[in-house]
């Protein structure tokens, strides 16, 4: 499909690490499910849409798979997905011709259609007029094991998003599905299990897709053992193998992937897990307190308290670029983070909140280096200066299943749905200079914004509500006397990965209502706007 460059988040240490492209084999035993990507933007829905199947899959770039990767990786089912490239020119991508050797069921979509096609026999021409992008529908033309429960009325709307098209089907394969422009919009190859659409079952704007993939699954016989109560078991034991008797350092933020991670290897070795939370000041109202208690009171896990609030807000004093305050942030973490782990003694692991999506590597087609919007704090850097092994128990999950397993380990629900929080937290929702003033106004009014989501049963909903302080003083008038206070944005928007995103549509009594709450209860604010803008071009935090 189509596809806009691509803006990748700056890789974090463990991302580069975890990116070695071998199959990942110290994931517990289950069915596999192989998803190889030619660069399609939606090739993650579709281990979104298997996972919601209680299938396991993993995302490989097409270059990284070749036959001795088939055979170590032993996929019981392999998807070819979409991407921007035509198999008509020189040097496309393709999978490897094993792929069709291997005796599993195959499903091509869009660009893996015609990649298919064209390896099996067929012919895809450049559209001359078919190119169809956008809704579409498609007829049925026979029974399909691959459509079952579909097409009852006998007709589907898909979303199709191509250029070429296929001209000529491969020997062994009939046409099972038509739309005006594409005349062979659903081939397959029952005997082989070859099953291969134009349009894309994954996305949205195909209502009825999931279907296809719970037929295609069933087909491949998987049994759906990727279960959160499954995986807690078998993380614990997979823990407890790596670590043996040595201790572990796990750095907490507050967010629900190191939380997670922490409770995860907390049930696999006990005391031998110490948390380092460092609290830079920078947090939001009651957070920290929250934190510490949590771990220290309800699950009694050993908990260093690093209040280093001076430190960062001296550090932070007279920045107010941007970069320059993330990488004074990120820098100064690992100071105070290096010198309460050495205090902690010992460790020779160190556990990270790394999740799924940080560890695919997406496919570049430029092969230039993607450029840096933020330069993002994490812990990344930590090993190679420490010299730790890394633990990272969440690194085959996506952000939903992270919060069904904090579920499954007992993680109250307000701390498992929390929106996620930044690394450098408010600094970077105060533009220009961060005062201890400000952070005291925006926490406020931070507050206040989101005991209005919630109240009005919104937060979940929601992906990330917060309040930005703007650098701006605005002349109001309160009672009879004039003020002269600053303005404050709000955000609030929906997305599934934090790579784009929408605004949220309040109504205008939401907007009015809060608008009036944070005026009336956060003194030094006398202006409330609400932030409308989309990423991209935007993007979500304000630095
Ligand atoms: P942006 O602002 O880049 O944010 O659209 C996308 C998502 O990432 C979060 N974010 C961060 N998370 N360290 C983090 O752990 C960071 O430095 C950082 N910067 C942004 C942001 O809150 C949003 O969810």
């Amino acid at each position: 499909m189509a596809r806009a460059r691509r803006l990748k988040r700056p890789a974090p240490l463990a991302r580069i690490r975890a990116c070695a492209y071998a199959p990942d084999m110290t994931a517990p035993a289950h069915d596999r499910l192989l998803i190889i990507d030619f660069g399609s933007q939606v090739t993650q829905l579709i281990a979104r849409r298997l996972r919601e199947l209680n299938v396991y899959c993993e995302i490989h770039p097409f270059n990284r798979v070749d036959d001795a990767f088939l055979d170590a990786f032993a996929p019981k089912a392999v998807i070819l997905s979409g991407g921007p490239a035509s198999v008509i020119d020189e040097g496309s991508p393709r999978p490897p011709e094993r792929v069709f050797s291997l005796g599993v069921p195959v499903l091509g979509i869009c660009y893996g259609q015609q990649a298919m096609m064209q390896m099996l026999g067929g012919r895809v021409e450049r559209g001359q007029g078919t190119a169809e992008f956008g809704r579409a529908y498609v007829e049925r033309r026979g029974a399909l094991d691959l459509l079952d429960g579909w097409f009852e009325a006998g007709r589907e709307q898909v979303w199709m998003s191509h250029g070429d098209h296929v001209a000529e089907i491969a020997p062994g394969f009939e046409v099972y599905g038509a739309s005006p422009n594409a005349p062979f919009a659903i081939v397959a190859d029952p005997a082989r299990r070859f099953y291969a659409v134009q349009f894309h079952p994954e996305v949205h704007h195909t209502p009825m897709g999931g279907r296809l993939y719970a037929n295609f699954v069933r087909l491949a016989g998987f049994t759906g053992d990727w279960t959160m109560a499954a995986y807690r078991e078998q993380a614990v034991e997979a823990i407890r193998a790596q670590v043996g008797e040595e201790r572990v350092l796990c750095g907490l933020s507050g967010g629900v992937d190191s939380s997670v991670a922490a409770v995860l290897i907390h049930e696999a070795i006990g005391d031998r897990l110490t948390c380092v939370f460092v609290d830079t000041g920078l947090m939001r109202e009651g957070e920290a307190e929250q934190v510490v208690s949590m771990f220290r009171d309800h699950y009694n896990i050993p908990l260093i308290h690093a209040d280093e609030g001076p430190r960062f807000l001296s550090a932070l004093k007279g920045v107010t670029d941007p970069e320059t305050k993330r990488k004074t942030i990120g820098r100064l973490f690992i100071d105070v983070f290096d010198h309460h782990a050495k205090a902690a003694g010992g460790a020779r692991f160190l556990a990270q909140g790394t999740l799924y999506p940080d560890v695919i590597e997406s496919v570049s087609f430029s092969g230039g280096p993607s450029v840096t919007i933020k330069s993002h704090h994490n812990v990344g850097g930590l090993p190679e200066k420490m010299d730790m092994k890394l633990v990272e128990p969440l690194r085959e999950l996506f952000k939903d299943e992270v919060r069904a397993l904090g579920r499954e380990l007992g993680l109250p629900e307000s701390f498992v749905g929390r929106h996620p929080f930044p690394g450098p937290g408010l600094a970077i929702r105060c533009p220009g200079e961060v005062t201890e003033e400000k952070l005291a106004i925006l926490r406020r009014a931070d507050a206040v914004f989101i005991d209005q989501v919630r109240r009005h049963g919104l937060y979940d909903e929601i992906w990330q509500a917060f309040v930005a302080l703007l650098p701006v003083r605005t002349v109001g008038v309160m009672g009879d006397g004039r003020t002269y206070d600053y303005a404050c944005a709000l955000r609030a928007v929906t997305s599934v990965d934090g790579m784009t995103a929408d605004y949220y549509p309040f109504s205008h009594d939401f907007l009015g209502e809060t608008a009036t709450r944070i005026i009336n209860e956060v003194t030094g604010i006398n202006r409330v706007t609400y932030d409308i803008t989309s990423k991209p071009p935007g993007t979500i935090e304000w630095e």
